[in-house]
């Protein structure tokens, strides 16, 4: 088999605010799916860069840090350092996880706003700004709260609707509140710096019209959205956020940035900073600044049209650039924006400020990393919203995780081991046998297929369903009743159960690292299939120091084919993958869980 030459793959994850620690819905929207994608990708031998960070500029971290009386540089910090330690028992393979309050960001993000106002596509406007009657002070986007003016959900923020997902304005709410105090918001008009949007709208209806692989959410809700276009304000009055760089906005100190504006320039500058740390400060337009590169994007579906439309309009008024664009290349459009719907639990939509929310923290605490990942894949809002139970998790845990694919590994490991301690060298393998090999085999180009086009939870079933063929071919062979009479067959039987295990263990590894890489060394492999992660220190010319989440990828050993596993290999002693995990104790931790909460609250 010839291998094809490696693509550039470009997996751009949606940013988390650092607001408060992330539940498991927003690691469903954004954290799991890419990183099945990315590992996926990395497996086949591609290129990938995943980058990523915690969204930290605005208003969601001041409303925040107003909240807990503390500066939004503290909240920043705070949750910048939860989040990435998520992320990373997640095992979320980011080759750069950073922040949006590096010096890096600062630059990149304005050397787009200074070009796209150089070229005419940011205009002045004034616009209608809610102040507080009683202390003057400016309520930008989520400062206030009030009825959507498009679904009539009675607390939509100020900025966007969480319930029908569409883009506001803090004037265009039906009986609007402060958040600080519930006082009714005067309004008053002030200038501001508007992207001017319906100068790109043709191109991207054509644009999107021809996106025919999208999923049909993220491709009907964006061309619906261009239908009608108006400019959006990119700037706000506030004090903690990216200094606009065009005058006189740049001398004023009470104006900065809107925080989605920078947010989504953060996959380029994430790019130009994983360059950096790699001394190969140009290695990041091989994937921005080449026609081969493909992009895709991660996120829940509130993020939609921001990856969409106005994301996609930055980049094509910025064009080949600017300071960082060089004139080398116009910057890549996304491929694919992989949008999640939203995850409930118990009919309740996970918010953190609205109902009684599991963080990822909580979860990991009590239960694995796999199992989490597990979940997420088999019955998390990929295509539609669902809900998230307790007996559906310990459901899918036990009957699934466990039944399919852990006992299948743990009654042929201890077999294998108890009576050969090594991988047995098989007589001639039957029509049975090969059979078997040859559709687990097949699985990888099936498997992969699904996986390319962000078919996941039908990647993971095909995966699945293998499993429960070679459980079959146990149960059918019966290895352990043949030890005696037929030894040799019966080691052939268990090394072909055991090929097919190791095969499986790389068609599991994108959905579950941690597990894969114990049956890897279970199997008497060394070596990382995919990790580790780690934490490293980033220095920038202006002093400051902050840490990201990477990891030195390149080294993975895995490699997305079927199993080549040498006989005579020595087994380790088997221990379980997974736990098996008991519903009343599962019941009784959540409500424990649930009372220190409300102590606490
Ligand atoms: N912080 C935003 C949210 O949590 C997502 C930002 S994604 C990016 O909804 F595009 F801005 F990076
Ligand atoms: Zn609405």
């Amino acid at each position: 088999m010839s291998s094809p030459t490696p693509k550039k793959v470009l997996v751009a994850v949606a940013w988390p605010y650092a607001s408060g620690p992330r539940h498991i819905g927003h690691v469903a929207g954004f954290g799991v799916p890419s990183d099945v994608f990315a590992r996926y990708h990395r497996l086949r031998g591609n290129d990938v860069l995943m980058v990523s960070g915690t969204d930290e500029h605005g208003t969601p971290v001041m409303v925040s840090s107003d909240q807990a009386g503390v500066t939004p540089r503290e909240t920043a910090d705070t949750y910048n350092k939860l989040i990435r330690e998520d992320l990373r028992d997640l095992g979320l393979t980011y080759d750069l996880f950073t922040r949006t309050t590096t010096q890096n960001h600062a630059r990149v993000t304005q050397d787009l706003f200074r070009t796209l106002c150089e070229r005419g596509y940011i205009i002045e406007k004034s616009q209608l700004v809610a102040f507080s009657p009683t202390t003057g002070q400016t309520l930008p986007d989520r400062y206030i709260e009030g009825t959507c003016p498009v679904c009539g959900f009675e607390s939509a923020r100020g900025d966007q609707c969480d319930n029908c997902g569409n883009l506001l304005d803090p004037v265009e709410l039906i009986n609007p509140r402060s958040k600080l105090n519930g006082e009714t918001p005067d309004f008053r008009e002030t200038n501001h710096l508007f992207l001017d949007l319906p100068a790109f709208a043709e191109q991207l209806s054509e644009w999107i019209e021809k996106q025919k692989h999208w999923r049909p959410n993220v491709r009907n809700f964006s061309l619906r959205y261009v239908q009608d276009l108006r400019p959006r304000p990119i700037t706000r009055d506030l004090d903690w956020g990216v200094r606009i760089p065009v005058e006189p906005y740049a001398s004023d100190d009470t104006k900065r940035i809107y925080v989605w504006f920078d947010a989504v320039i953060g996959y380029l500058s994430a790019a130009i900073e994983w360059a950096h740390t790699r001394n190969e400060p140009d290695a990041w337009r091989e994937w921005w600044q080449n026609d081969d590169a493909c992009h895709f994007y991660f996120m829940g579906k509130d993020n939609i049209t921001f990856h969409t439309v106005i994301w996609p309009s930055m980049l094509l008024g910025y064009g080949a650039g600017g300071e960082y664009g060089a004139g080398r290349g116009q910057l890549q459009l996304p491929h694919d924006v992989v949008a999640s719907e939203f995850l409930t639990m118990e009919g309740k939509q996970f918010s953190t400020s609205r109902s009684v929310v599991i963080y990822v923290r909580d979860f990991l605490n009590r239960y694995d990393a796999d199992a989490l990942r597990f979940y997420i894949t088999a019955a998390g809002p990929e295509t539609q919203d669902s809900d998230f139970t307790w007996a559906e998790f310990v459901r899918r845990n036990n009957d699934e995780l466990v039944a399919a694919w852990g006992n299948l590994v743990n009654r042929t490991l201890t077999n294998a081991f108890k009576n050969f301690a090594e991988v047995p060298r098989p007589g001639e393998l039957t029509a049975d046998d090969t059979g078997l090999l040859e559709r687990v085999a097949a699985g990888f180009d099936r498997m992969g297929g699904l996986i390319e086009s962000s078919k996941f939870k039908a990647a993971l079933n095909d995966a699945l369903a293998l499993a429960r063929e070679v459980n079959q071919y146990l149960s059918e062979e019966a290895p352990w009743a043949k030890l005696e009479n037929d030894r040799e067959r019966a080691g052939t039987i268990l090394y072909t159960a055991l090929r097919a295990i190791d095969s499986l263990k790389i068609l599991m590894t994108p959905f579950m690292p941690h597990s894969s890489q114990r049956l890897h060394e279970l199997l008497g492999y060394e070596g990382w299939i995919a990790g580790p992660l780690e934490f490293r220190e980033v220095e920038e010319d202006d002093g400051f120091t902050h840490t990201v989440l990477t990891g030195d990828y390149d080294a993975w050993i895995g490699r997305w084919e079927p199993s080549e596993l040498p006989p005579g290999q020595r087994l380790l002693e088997p221990e379980q993958l997974f736990t098996k995990l008991d519903p009343e104790t599962v019941v009784a931790e959540e409500i424990a869980r649930l009372e220190a909460a409300a102590q606490t609250a």
